[in-house]
């Protein structure tokens, strides 16, 4: 703080009066305000949920620099002896021959190459490392982390890896979980890298490290995301599925507060968005702004926007998918839908079930109705957390 106040004393000041104010101020006008039910923005909250909430919405509101927050670092290796239930391991680039259909034709137009990249093991407490290599029958989660695809990282120190630690607690049969370091995106103004699809080639780099490398089973695979993560977990899907001649498809497919329309296309007053900005933990926007305009901006690198609205990779369930929406999620397997009934991407959610029941693919759909966006991933979002959690993994164990 010393240091910031020297070099940036209008920061630091901003900082200062930010945490005070909060704390001083808002934190205990909020806590009595919150006392009635009434004005709780869901009766079933307590009032120390009501809080958290509100804070965190505080928070996204930051005048946060842009600058720092979407820089993109080039990985390094993270030593074992920092690790306390993990495997930092590399991640080898696709071949040439895994590298193909319509990803590698925008890959082409937005100048994107694949890569080598991290991932990590995460590994059931109690359980011992005996080696990467897969027992026979072995089952594992593939995990793609949430962050609006610009933010986040995959290790185990992140939160969204209380989501699959929580899958191991509670699982019977899994032993350990995979989660890969995708490439963040980023464009002014911080340098541009990364648009679509690096993300999308470095989930089909871990998919292919656990079945070729490690030697997992296709099916014994559960290709999961949160959020962001949910997008990816559906492209990679997808890809496989589009270019038969890879790998086969995972075995299932799980979802958590997916973000599969980036271009909200079903925005209106009557919307996800709009109904549930009072009880989900991101700030109010203005009316007609996009989500995460700099992850979309991000994403489509050259590409015009209307990429973003009309593409299967990008935007499965948008209205204006072309070619029509169709037959979009024929051959899809299983697939489990979690969701929060309060957060503002509910509608993706939905979307998505309705498209994929309506395409005979087999979905579960698990939305409890007073959650906020990603609460898997949140120890405070009990007990809705630990409940779906249980379900999850239960539906992991009969696999
Ligand atoms: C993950 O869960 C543990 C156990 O509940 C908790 O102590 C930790 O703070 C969580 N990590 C994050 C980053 O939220």
């Amino acid at each position: 703080m010393a240091k910031l106040l020297e070099y940036q004393p209008l920061k630091a000041c901003y900082l200062i009066y930010f945490a005070t104010s909060l704390i001083l101020v808002k934190l205990p006008l909020w806590t009595i305000y919150y006392i009635p039910r009434s004005t709780r923005p869901r009766r079933s909250w307590t009032v120390k949920r009501c809080l958290i909430v509100r804070v965190i919405k505080e928070l996204f509101g930051m005048k946060v620099d842009l600058k720092l927050e979407g820089t993109q670092t080039l990985p390094t290796e993270v030593p074992d002896t920092s690790l306390v239930d993990a495997k930092f391991i590399w991640i080898d680039p696709i071949p040439d021959e895994l590298f193909c259909g319509e990803v590698h034709r925008i890959a082409e137009m937005t100048g994107v190459q694949p890569a080598r990249i991290p991932g990590y093991w995460l590994i059931k407490k109690g359980s011992q490392w005996s080696g990467p290599k897969a027992k026979p029958g072995e089952k594992t989660v593939l995990h793609i982390h949430g962050g609006a695809f610009y933010l986040g990282t995959a290790n185990p120190s992140h939160v969204t890896a209380n989501i699959t630690r929580g899958l191991l607690m509670h699982s019977q049969s899994l032993e350990r979980t995979f989660a890969v370091d995708y490439r963040l995106t980023s464009s002014a103004p911080n340098p541009p890298a990364n648009p679509f699809p690096a993300a999308l080639l470095d989930t089909v780099a871990a998919y292919r490290y656990l079945v070729q490398d490690i030697g997992f089973e296709p099916r014994n695979i559960v290709v999961a995301g949160d959020s962001a993560g949910g997008n990816l977990a559906v492209a990679l899907v997808r890809y496989l599925l589009e270019n038969p001649s890879s790998l086969p498809p995972p075995g299932r497919l799980l979802t958590m507060s997916g973000w599969f329309d980036l271009s909200m296309s079903r925005h209106s007053p009557q919307s996800s968005a709009v109904r549930n900005a009072p009880t989900d933990i991101f700030n109010i926007l203005p009316p007609g702004k996009l989500f995460a305009e700099y992850a979309v901006t991000s994403l489509r690198g050259p590409m015009d926007f209307e990429v973003v609205k009309t593409h299967r990779y990008l935007s499965p369930v948008s209205l204006e998918v072309k070619p029509a929406a169709e037959g979009l999620f024929k051959g899809f397997p299983e697939t489990y839908v979690v969701a929060g009934g309060a957060e503002r991407i509910l509608d993706d959610s939905l979307a998505l079930v309705e498209m994929m029941k309506s395409d005979a693919v087999q979905v579960i759909s698990d939305i409890p109705p007073d959650a906020v966006h990603d609460f898997p991933a949140f120890t405070w979002h009990e007990p809705e957390r630990t409940e779906v959690l249980r379900r999850i993994a239960q539906w992991i164990d009969t696999m």
